[in-house]
């Protein structure tokens, strides 16, 4: 793991660096976002967001702005909603959030909920702008209750988006390659892309040195989960002055992130019914320069797997066979994580209900946890059955196997 961290992508001089701050304007969204964690601990986050100035939101010009204002308003909304658990929930959401909220979302075309659009691709910053992008050097700009865990959440996820640049860098490469037939410079390209898959799983390895599953489970998760497809908030949440009506909208779900809807799309993996609906309804979650990215890579003729059987050239097999297989392992990764992370905590917490409340401290943290999310994804998927369907229909691709 810390050979890892000397990895020449974790130096890579990035572009994408966040913003951290807005306007002065904006001072009272900025200065209550940072505080959301201590406000929430003393129960006193809703009546601090009632007092706070309906701001407008044309002050704010530039696509950074608005994703660190959308940014604040969402960390601001989920400790709203969730600031005493499952159980006293509310039904409006004020017009103080709601109005500028709903503006700021539409002009970004993403929702007006925490998505991983925010929390992990716009949520970093580096403390010592000249050092790496690695995590002793990379911060949160804004948090949510769960002190080093969700800090650690956030920025190893960040961490395994970092991984796969070079691998998403390849894909025009590989579209290049199959357009004008040229079996080494596609066979190239899909190295790149194995090496970044892989990578990505090494950068996946950190969440058990930084995330403590008790916390992540019992304090964390209710935080990321939303008001579509949960008991907690089966009536959805009413956006006042923006609509009568209440709106649902799905919580946070790495399938929000395009890595692996691109990946999937170049190798031709097809989700079953189910799994397909929900990540395709993902994709409206994302920026949509990241969803029309993947339309793109799906619509591309011919396809790489037609022409990587067209070919049958033994090289260009096994390099396809590798992505194949780098992406199930990723997958599998994944359910392993989601063990440890959900499932083991969920049987604990079902465990600790049938009997008397156990005296050890991560006990009382599990049993804090909304049973709701027990079997579910906080983005309202059934969360295991999602995973290990997506991974053997990714493992359908394969060409020749090992
Ligand atoms: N989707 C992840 C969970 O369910 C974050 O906890």
């Amino acid at each position: 793991l810390g050979r890892y961290s000397s990895n020449k992508f974790f130096d890579a001089k990035s572009p994408f660096v966040s913003k951290t701050e807005l306007p002065k304007y904006y001072q009272p969204w900025m200065e209550t976002a940072r505080n959301v964690p201590k406000l929430i601990d003393s129960h006193s986050l809703r009546t601090h967001i009632h007092q706070m100035p309906l701001l407008e939101t044309h002050f704010m010009k530039s696509h950074r702005e608005l994703r660190l204002a959308h940014l604040a308003l969402s960390v601001m909304t989920m400790g709203y909603v969730w600031q005493e658990g499952d159980r006293d929930t509310v039904k409006v959401l004020p017009r103080i959030l709601a109005v500028p909220y709903c503006e700021v979302s539409q002009r970004l075309g993403l929702p007006p909920i925490l998505t991983h659009a925010d929390a992990v691709l716009a949520n970093w910053k580096k403390k010592d702008p000249q050092g790496p992008l690695d995590m002793e050097n990379l911060e949160l700009l804004l948090s949510l209750p769960g002190g080093e865990s969700v800090r650690g959440f956030f920025l190893v996820t960040m961490l395994v988006e970092l991984a796969a640049v070079p691998g998403v860098k390849a894909i025009p490469k590989v579209i290049a390659g199959v357009r004008q037939g040229e079996v080494a410079t596609v066979t190239r390209a899909l190295d790149s892309i194995s090496l970044a898959i892989n990578g990505m799983k090494e950068a996946f390895k950190l969440m058990h040195v930084y995330v403590e599953p008790s916390v992540f489970y019992g304090v964390i998760r209710i935080y990321l989960s939303g008001w579509k497809d949960n008991p907690c908030m089966a009536e959805g949440l009413v956006y006042e002055g923006v609509q009568a009506e209440p709106m649902e909208f799905s919580g946070g779900s790495a399938a929000q992130s395009s890595l692996l809807h691109c990946f999937d799309e170049l190798l031709g993996v097809k989700h079953e019914t189910k799994s397909g609906t929900f990540l395709t309804r993902m994709r409206d979650y994302m920026p949509p320069a990241h969803k029309q990215l993947i339309q793109d890579i799906s619509s591309h003729r011919p396809s790489l797997r037609d022409f990587v059987l067209e070919r049958n050239n033994a090289g260009l097999v096994s390099a396809f066979d590798r992505c194949v297989s780098q992406l199930v392992s990723f997958r599998s990764y994944h359910i392993n994580v989601v063990s440890r992370f959900i499932a083991v905590p969920a049987a604990r917490a079902k465990q600790l209900r049938s009997q008397d409340q156990g005296s050890e401290p991560d006990q009382a943290i599990i049993g804090k946890a909304p049973t709701a999310l027990e079997e579910r994804g906080t983005g309202g998927s059934a969360i295991m059955s999602l995973l290990k369907t997506a991974r053997d229909q990714t493992s359908n691709v394969t060409i020749h196997g090992p």
